[in-house]
């Protein structure tokens, strides 16, 4: 071959490697935001990446378009390992017209995804785009229509991970909606779906993009998304973190890590955690890292909807899915966000073979107004659905309180819990003391010469005799009250003999979850 053959292809290639140029590379780093293929580079173990279509190039010849080239078509696409493990990936480049998707900027996405599921490995989007490129029309709408198709496609069968590092809008949203987890980096992402300038025009709001659609505003008040990070570089940590929480794909488990961490560890201190008084608030999460792998808890949505705590640990060596009251919160009753949030983890976790243990303090679902007109029926079946649903190791865990429809809906033993411990401070009951007593002994109580002490007594022989784990106990709804201070060791337990669990469904097109 001669020299300058591959001199030309060495160019080509330089350019496209170049993106929208230095300045556009200069104005991306001024915003805080690396560029695409430095995204790209931190994602992926060192000289692991191989890009595929770099050379791929628009077709569209209106509004002068002919005119503009687009190296790499604005996006970066292509495949390598993250800690050892293939993984696909594509990353919008806003310094190539905006990382605006036209048809072949589609086309190199859902190449990707084809590939990603064919294989079997998860793939991590990295969107930073103006959207629909206006100058291709329909072929941009065809474009995003193949990509929403393919995430449906492959949800549940690969891990799919998005990272908004920019602006993401419109429609354009809604791939990243489809995928199982979104991440957004603070101040620097944004999404939503009509801007603040159609919004003021409608509706006469005045609302800046960050209020609208920033990081914070979906980590903490639209559940959109799960995680948010300071940095670019941060979030490609996060992304990595939770990866090695997954499995490559819904036909194998998590990876194990091996732990130095003693299996068989007594922990004193859960004896005490549970205050005294049955109305004291503690923090859940305390309890959560203290049973884990190296007291490590990776915390998924922990903005939002913070009654109920969502994420994973590992039980020597074994990623597991946590589902939690926070007492802290609302005393952990269940909500209509809640149940959402904990409806659609169970629904991750077991597509994707990850063991739950749910661990229960939970004095009911909210009262009010407002749940019940926010559809608090319909949310909340979410949680009783994918519960029963779920065929992974279902693991309970009874710590306080489990009243009444919030028991069953904090995967009791008729939902399929394999395996239901509760600790000695357990309250298992149709409903609280003071409620039971107010409807079963009413009469008693106003009958009585002394209507409040006949009211104190009776509340509290309720409490001694039906507020504790063993009326459950003696029905086999509990399988063992434990000692706190035993509950790693009895947990790694019964994952260890969970390990081979096979339970099949009846054959259906699909079920009809309550969305
Ligand atoms: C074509 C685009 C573009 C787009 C940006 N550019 N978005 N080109 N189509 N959608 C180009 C700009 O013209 C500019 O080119 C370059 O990218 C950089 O953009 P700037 O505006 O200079 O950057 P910045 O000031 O940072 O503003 C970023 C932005 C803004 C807020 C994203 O570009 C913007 O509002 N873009 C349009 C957003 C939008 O309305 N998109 C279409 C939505 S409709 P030059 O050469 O001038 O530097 C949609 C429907 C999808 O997405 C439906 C899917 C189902």
């Amino acid at each position: 071959m001669t020299m300058s053959k591959l001199e030309e292809l060495r160019q080509r290639k330089e350019k496209i490697q170049q993106g929208g140029g230095a300045k556009r590379i200069a104005s991306q780093h001024e915003k805080g935001k690396l560029t695409a293929r430095e995204r790209i580079n931190l994602l992926f173990d060192e000289g692991t990446f191989v890009e595929i279509d770099a050379f791929v190039k628009h077709r569209c010849t209106n509004f002068g378009m002919e005119k503009i080239e687009a190296p790499g078509e604005g996006v970066v696409t292509g495949y390598g390992m993250v800690d050892g493990r293939l993984v696909y990936s594509y990353a919008q480049d806003f310094t190539v017209v905006g990382g605006s998707l036209g048809e072949m900027h589609a086309k190199k996405i859902s190449k990707i995804q084809d590939l990603a599921l064919k294989m079997g490995a998860p793939i991590v989007g990295i969107n930073d785009s103006g959207g629909a490129r206006i100058q291709e029309g329909v072929d941009a709408l065809s474009g995003y229509g193949n990509i929403f198709y393919r995430n449906t496609i492959s949800s549940g069968v690969i891990p799919q991970l998005t990272a908004i590092m920019g602006p993401c809008a419109g429609g354009a949203v809604y791939s990243p909606a489809l995928t199982d987890f979104i991440f957004m980096v603070d101040k620097s992402s944004q999404m939503f779906i009509t801007g603040p300038q159609v919004i003021k025009t409608v509706t006469g709001e005045d609302v800046t993009a960050e209020a609208l659609g920033g990081a914070m505003t979906h980590n903490k008040t639209s559940g959109v998304a799960h995680f948010v990070s300071p940095s670019d570089a941060d979030c490609i940590e996060e992304i990595k973190r939770l990866l090695s929480f997954l499995p490559s794909n819904n036909m194998e488990n998590a990876p194990i890590f091996e732990t130095e961490d003693d299996i068989n560890k007594i922990i004193p201190e859960l004896d005490e955690i549970i205050p005294e008084n049955p109305n004291k608030p503690y923090d859940m999460k305390n309890i959560i890292a203290k049973l884990a792998d190296d007291e490590d808890f990776f915390e998924v949505q922990p903005y939002y909807a913070t009654n109920m705590i969502t994420g994973f640990i590992r039980l020597n060596g074994q990623s597991v899915g946590i589902i939690a009251n926070q007492p802290r919160v609302l005393a952990g009753c269940l909500d209509v966000n809640a149940s959402d949030k904990a409806g659609r983890f169970i629904r991750t976790c077991d597509a994707f073979n990850i063991p739950l243990l749910t661990m229960v303090d939970v004095p009911g679902f909210l009262p009010g107004t407002s749940q019940e007109y926010g559809g608090i029926i319909r949310h909340g079946a979410k949680m009783l659905y994918a519960y029963s649903e779920a065929t992974v190791p279902k693991m309970t865990l009874i710590i306080r309180k489990a009243y009444g429809g919030a028991y069953i809906a904090m995967c009791n033993k008729e939902l399929g819990a394999d395996m239901v411990l509760a600790w000695p401070t357990a309250e298992i009951a149709v409903m609280g003391p003071e409620g039971a007593a107010n409807i079963i002994f009413r009469k008693e109580i106003a009958d009585a010469d002394d209507p409040q002490a006949t009211r104190t007594e009776i509340i509290d022989n309720y409490k001694s005799e039906f507020a504790t784990p063993y009326k459950a106990a003696e029905r086999g709804y509990v399988d063992d009250v434990i000692e706190p201070s035993a509950t790693r060791p009895r947990l790694i337990d019964a994952l260890n003999m969970l390990a081979s669990k096979r339970e099949t469904r009846p054959p259906k097109k699909h079920g009809n979850l309550p969305v």
